[in-house]
């Protein structure tokens, strides 16, 4: 047998060893790219939004994409199809946070609350030796305190929750100020600890380390190298607003009164303030959304360019691997990066989850 067959052979049967994991909610898939850093087979993922899948699918074709709204996926099939019935290793939920982040509070019920609990169904179904939940803090605040009842209620014969963590992602080498509430739970034994911050404050990865090398842009420039690294063509009092606002930090309040947006004026300690801001070079990026290039929706100027910070930008800090490819409109490129859990923060997790996945076999 050839020495390169062998060698492809050889490898399949590693990777077959190594622990299965199914990513729910999957986006575009930065999740599913740093378990298979850490050699996690992500055997299926699942997520309803068309254009996120066709991303996922250009960066993992071995993993097999279920486009569907999650109430109509059966873990039965994922179980028979891709884990040769046998039990899963890692599910990984990181449901939709819109309903419970503190932009969405005042406004009433949202139905989308209860994707949350659809994580039963493949707890039961699959399984699994330990289970992943990302979200906004907001998911642990006392209006919410009955659906994570729920949960614990409905699958905490079998499992073990751990204490919900509050997380900043700026602690893991990630160059972006993102708080999260991470919840593990474990089957018939305690969840491992999280590691320990990697980039605490005083080692922060900055947006200079991010994307200081990136090509110089201006509004409405491209780089001839780069499809993704196009900044947006701003109109002229756009720009003026933005030459007025201090480099490296500035705000939209040291704009001078002939430049200040009318429908802003009153509301400057409002969530509006970071509006037309600019980052700064040594600290980390705000939280990045799904407005994330557009700098009428947040802190998204560049330090020192009068621009919005380009898309490749925003999927370094992001920490999306250089090479991810991304599939849509610059729009729905722009909402896969905002939803996007940080690549580094799963990296960093991931060997916590194979210890643990190793010793629960043993
Ligand atoms: C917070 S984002 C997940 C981010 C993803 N883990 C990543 O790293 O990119 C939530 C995802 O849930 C998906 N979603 C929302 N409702 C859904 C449903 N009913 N069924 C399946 N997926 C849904 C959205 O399309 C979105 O990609």
């Amino acid at each position: 047998m050839g020495t390169a067959v062998s060698w492809r052979l050889n490898n399949r049967k590693l990777v077959r060893q190594w622990p299965t994991a199914v990513d729910l909610y999957s986006g575009s898939g930065s999740v599913t790219a740093a378990l298979k850093k850490n050699h996690f087979r992500v055997v299926a993922a699942v997520d309803n939004d068309k254009v996120a899948c066709a991303t996922f699918r250009a960066n993992h074709p071995g993993t097999r994409m279920i486009e569907e709204d999650i109430r109509k996926v059966s873990p039965a099939e994922i179980r028979r199809r891709d884990l040769a019935g046998k039990n899963l290793d890692l599910l990984i939920v990181c449901a939709p946070c819109q309903p419970f982040s503190s932009q969405n509070r005042k406004r009433g019920p949202d139905d989308r609350a209860r994707l949350i609990l659809e994580a039963i169904r493949f707890i039961k179904g699959l399984k699994p030796r330990l289970v992943f939940f990302e979200n906004v803090p907001g998911l642990v605040s006392a209006r919410n305190a009955n659906l994570i009842d729920e949960l614990r209620r409905r699958i905490g014969r079998e499992y073990v929750f751990g204490d919900p963590h509050r997380v900043d992602a700026a602690d893991f080498q990630v160059p972006q100020r993102r708080v999260r509430c991470i919840m593990l739970a474990a089957r018939k034994s305690s969840p491992p600890a999280l590691p320990a911050p990697t980039s605490p404050a005083d080692k922060r990865i900055t947006v200079r380390d991010a994307i200081g090398k990136l090509h110089p842009l201006r509004s409405g420039q491209t780089d001839r190298k780069d499809a993704l690294h196009a900044a947006r063509r701003h109109q002229a009092i756009a720009l003026r607003r933005l030459a007025a606002v201090p480099k490296n930090g500035g705000s939209r309040s040291a704009l001078p009164q002939s430049l200040k947006l009318e429908c802003h004026s009153g509301v400057e300690n409002s969530k509006f303030s970071d509006v037309y801001g600019r980052m700064s070079w040594n600290d980390v990026a705000p939280t990045l959304t799904t407005g994330c290039t557009d700098i009428t929706r947040g802190r998204f100027a560049h330090p020192t360019a009068n621009r919005a910070i380009t898309l490749r930008e925003a999927s370094l800090l992001q920490t999306f691997p250089p090479k991810y490819r991304f599939v849509g409109s610059a729009s729905d490129i722009q909402m896969q990066i905002g939803n996007a859990v940080p690549f580094k923060l799963i990296d960093a997790f991931a060997p916590v989850f194979r210890t643990a996945i190793r010793d629960s076999r043993a």
